[in-house]
Formats: C-alpha cells, sequence, structure tokens
C-alpha cells in the first residue's frame, strides 16, 4: 500500500504501548532507560544492573544486581551444556541465523529463570557459532565471570583487557532498550497471543536480522573498507546516492537529531583506542566518513534530518573488540534481548491483544 493513501504504512507517531522501560525523544536526541538517562549508565552501571532495573516488578522476585549476575553466570553454563553439542550443524549458517535456529530449542515458558536463559543465549553461542566458523571449538563459560567479560574471552579465547570487557559493557547497556522499535514491538505482538517469552524473543531475533534494522552495522565495515582513505568519503558516498542505496549507520525513524547512542558509543570507541595500539587510524577514517556523509546528505535530500545513528559506531567498536562483521547483529541481539524479555513481561501483565485492522484495497467481490 502506497504510504500517502493510509498515511500509516509505518505506523509513524502511532502509541501502540504503554511502557515504563525506556522513554526516545527524537526531537531533543534524549533515550532514558528504567527511569536513567543512557549518559549516566553506559560506562558507568554494569549490564547486570541495567537488567535488574529493567526487569524490576516484571516477575515474581525482582533480582538484585548481584542476583542478576550469579543467575546469569549460571544460566550461561547451562545453555552452553544443553546447545553447545547442536552448534556445529549450524556453524555454516551466518552466526544470527544459527543463533535463532539454537534459541528456538530452549523452553518457552514465561518465568525469570526462562529470561535468565533467553538472556545468556546470545553471549554464550554467538562466540561458540564464530569459533566453529573459524575452525575452533567453542570454549564454556565461566559462571563467575561477568557477561561482557565471558563473551569476550568465549570469542577470543584469551582474558580480555579491562578496557575491552568494560567497552562491551557499555555497549550492551547503549542497546539493551529502546522504546518501540521493530524488534520489540514484534516481541510485544508475539507475547500479547500469550506465547512464551523464547517465542518473544525469536520474533525480536527475526525482526533485528534486516539490514535497515540490527543489520546494518556490517555494511558500515564494508563502506568504510571501501572508501579506505579519508580523501576518498565523499566521492564513494556521492556514488552510493547515485546508484540509490542508502547509507548504513545514517537515518532514523524517531531521532530527528543525532543519535544519543552514536555517541555513547564513540565516546566507548575513543576509550577503547587510547589502550589499543593501531586502532585510532580506524577511528579517524570513520570520523572523516562521517563528517562527509552528513555534509552530502544535507545537500542532496534537504527535506530529511539524517543524522548518524547507533549503528556507524557499533561498527567500529564491534570490530575493535576482534568480533567479525557478520556476527554484530547477533552481538547486538545480546544486549537488545534484556528489552525484548522485559516488553514482553510487561506487556503480558498490563496489555491486550495487539490486533490492528487493515483497509482493503483488492477487488470488490460483487453483491450476491
Ligand atoms: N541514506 C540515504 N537516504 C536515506 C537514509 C540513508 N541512510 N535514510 C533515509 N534516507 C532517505 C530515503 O531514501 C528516503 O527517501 P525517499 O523517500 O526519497 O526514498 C527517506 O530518506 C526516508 O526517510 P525517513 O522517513 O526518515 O526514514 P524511515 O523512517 O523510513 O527509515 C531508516 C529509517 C530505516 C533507519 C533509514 O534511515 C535507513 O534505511 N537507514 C539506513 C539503515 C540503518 O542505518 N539502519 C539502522 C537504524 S538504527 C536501528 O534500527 C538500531
Amino acid at each position: 500500500m502506497a504510504q500517502d493513501e493510509c498515511g500509516c504504512s509505518g505506523l509513524d507517531d502511532v502509541i501502540a504501548a504503554e511502557t515504563r522501560l525506556s522513554s526516545v525523544d527524537g526531537q531533543r536526541g534524549e533515550l532514558i532507560i528504567a527511569g536513567a538517562r543512557l549518559d549516566d549508565l553506559a560506562g558507568r552501571v554494569p549490564f547486570e544492573a541495567v537488567v535488574a532495573r529493567l526487569f524490576a516488578g516484571l516477575f515474581d522476585d525482582a533480582p538484585s544486581p548481584e542476583a542478576v549476575r550469579a543467575s546469569l553466570g549460571a544460566a550461561r553454563v547451562a545453555v552452553f551444556e544443553a546447545l553447545a553439542p547442536a552448534a556445529p550443524a549450524l556453524a555454516s549458517l551466518p552466526p544470527m541465523e544459527g543463533l535463532r535456529a539454537l534459541v528456538a530449542r530452549l523452553p518457552d515458558g514465561d518465568d525469570l529463570d526462562t529470561a535468565f536463559a533467553l538472556l545468556a543465549a546470545p553471549a554464550v553461542l554467538t562466540p561458540a557459532l564464530i569459533r566453529l566458523r573459524q575452525g575452533q571449538a567453542p570454549l564454556a563459560p565461566d559462571a563467575a565471570s561477568s557477561h561482557a567479560t565471558d563473551m569476550l574471552r568465549l570469542t577470543t579465547g584469551d582474558a580480555p583487557s579491562a578496557e575491552a570487557a568494560a567497552a562491551l559493557d557499555a555497549y550492551l547497556v547503549t542497546v539493551c532498550d529502546h522504546g518501540l522499535n521493530a524488534s520489540t514491538f514484534a516481541a510485544r505482538v508475539v507475547a500479547s497471543t500469550w506465547a512464551g517469552l523464547g517465542s518473544s524473543a525469536i520474533a525480536g531475533l527475526s525482526a533485528l536480522k534486516g539490514p535497515l534494522h540490527g543489520g546494518a552495522p556490517g555494511p558500515v565495515i564494508d563502506m568504510l573498507d571501501g572508501i579506505g582513505a579519508p580523501e576518498c568519503a565523499a566521492a564513494w558516498i556521492e556514488a552510493a546516492l547515485d546508484r540509490g542505496d542508502r547509507l548504513m549507520g545514517f537515518g532514523h525513524r524517531i531521532y530527528k537529531v543525532r543519535d544519543p547512542r552514536a555517541d555513547a558509543l564513540k565516546a566507548a570507541v575513543r576509550r577503547l583506542a587510547a589502550a589499543q595500539s593501531g586502532a585510532s587510524g580506524r577511528l579517524a577514517l570513520a570520523e572523516a566518513v562521517e563528517h562527509a556523509a552528513l555534509d552530502v546528505l544535507r545537500r542532496r535530500k534537504p527535506d530529511r534530518a539524517l543524522d548518524v545513528n547507533v549503528e556507524f559506531y557499533t561498527a567500529l567498536l564491534l570490530e575493535a573488540l576482534g568480533f567479525p562483521p557478520d556476527a554484530f547483529t547477533a552481538v547486538f541481539a545480546t544486549g537488545r534481548v534484556a528489552g525484548w524479555i522485559a516488553h514482553a513481561r510487561e506487556h503480558r501483565l498490563t496489555g491486550r491483544l495487539i490486533r490492528p485492522q487493515s483497509r482493503y484495497v483488492g477487488p470488490r467481490v460483487a453483491a450476491a
């Protein structure tokens, strides 16, 4: 259906749920997660503590940050034991598809144990799938580690530096929830039918995979590699727009100003680059591409408010942490699954079946 016939094909500005979980102010560029501004969370509050805030009031027990850390560690071990044997058969698939197939094997309950298993799954299974694709055996989780520290060790095989663990933790917090984005909406629609949390997580994974949503950061790396040097950025971008391509990592449905998550992640990339030799050249290229893209987009699409989004600096950060580009979306899911679970529970507790209507524009049948 053409957008102007209905004015609602993208559900712009439609309020489809009430939530206490997060607030996205697209005019002011402000993100609030579980009652705190993103700037006061990312790099300051550990992922486990943010999960405790998101889950508060949604389950029979309200786990403390320490209880989340312990339960999540135990769940990583349990998920690995249950699902690692099935991973080799899926290693030929992109990690996001292998992850979705493995998550479908988890129980589809509605309780806190199910929530922790789903929360643990991407942090354990994504590294297992990455290693299998590189011809290496998956590694067993360490229940005592933080979620971010364990995910990095499971991926690279080495204990990460404190700076790398802090950077991944800040990333997981930055992306853990973001209003009624496409994947969270999909998770809530599924929860509204009273299907279990596993079904909501699979819906979330499926929606996140697309390049207009969580699939963008891999192509950002292709763009940076294609540009190669700062002085080539403007010409490369002009040629991409001439072909009718979209620039991955730019534009957003809600933000009409800069996405605040981009700056949170850029700060994390800067901190990491200061600790890693050789990483600052890539950051300089990315900054040159960002400036050239904003310049070209403002000139060529003056009626659109297009700025950098979360995915641009996601690509830089996850690359610096050693994740392969085809696994970036699965790493995104490692953080966002917290939001999917919280929204699914919130909808189950407070919402109704989501069942909008469509306007029929097909052929009319003659009256009998
Ligand atoms: N590059 C070039 N043109 C763009 C871009 C872009 N990144 N984004 C929007 N536009 C143009 C489109 O071509 C379209 O113009 P047209 O109608 O003349 O063809 C118009 O602007 C659409 O603008 P909006 O209505 O603001 O965009 P919409 O809300 O439909 O889409 C979206 C938002 C999907 C994020 C879009 O900006 C996009 O495709 N960006 C690239 C992919 C990306 O980075 N996705 C990650 C988003 S963040 C996340 O989901 C975690």
